[in-house]
């Protein structure tokens, strides 16, 4: 079984869904932790309501990212954690926890890479005017929404399209691809028969 922190700073509808999946038992894994930047936001909310432990921080209250990094690493190291799932984590990932979790940190980004990476998307591909929009998750490495592509699926969107809808949408997908894809990425790591 193997051992999943999640990185959640808002609604947290991804991190429901991969513990619907463990639930239902579509995904043979276990989220020890939820990691939060945000300590009134959604997510927590739901890891209560889980039963799932959860460490919220500010990052305002330390004098730099290494140190509250430094803090969550000690954290996931003593869980024993396999992989970090970011899951509309607002902050960008640095060294202290890229170096203790390489090649173990999975993220989900609402436009196909590397088209549109950071803030909003959604918002930069309406305002671009695209027809294809899509969803993409991917590995962490220290530059922004470009490490390796794991996955990607593409949606068509009509101009009348709300921004609501195409939210709905992109989200519905974005339940699906990300469950699909960590269970594809334990198989790989941990091979089929041992996670
Ligand atoms: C998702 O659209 C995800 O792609 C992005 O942040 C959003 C998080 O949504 N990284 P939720 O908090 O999981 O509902």
């Amino acid at each position: 079984m193997r051992k999943l922190a999640v990185f959640a700073s808002g609604f947290g509808s991804n991190f429901s869904a991969i513990q619907e999946a463990i639930e239902n038992k579509t995904l043979k894994a276990k989220i020890q932790i939820l990691i939060s930047d945000q300590p009134k936001c959604l997510a927590i909310e739901r890891a209560i309501n889980y039963g799932i432990d959860f460490f919220a921080f500010s990052a305002k209250d330390y004098p730099s990212k290494s140190v509250y990094e430094e803090i969550i690493l000690n954290k996931l190291k003593t869980l024993d954690i396999d992989l970090i799932i970011l899951a509309g984590y607002m902050r960008i990932i640095g060294k202290t926890l890229l170096r203790g979790f390489q090649g173990k940190i999975l993220n989900i980004h609402p436009s196909l890479l590397p088209e549109f990476k950071g803030k909003d998307a959604i918002g930069q591909a309406i305002e671009a005017n695209v027809q294809t929009i899509g969803v993409t998750v991917h590995y962490v490495n220290e530059k922004l929404d470009s490490g390796q592509i794991l996955a990607q699926e593409k949606l068509k969107i009509s101009q009348i399209s709300s921004r609501l809808e195409i939210e709905e949408k992109i989200h519905n997908i974005e339940h699906n691809l990300y469950t699909k894809t960590i269970k594809k990425v334990m198989e790989d790591l941990y091979e089929k028969s041992t996670y």
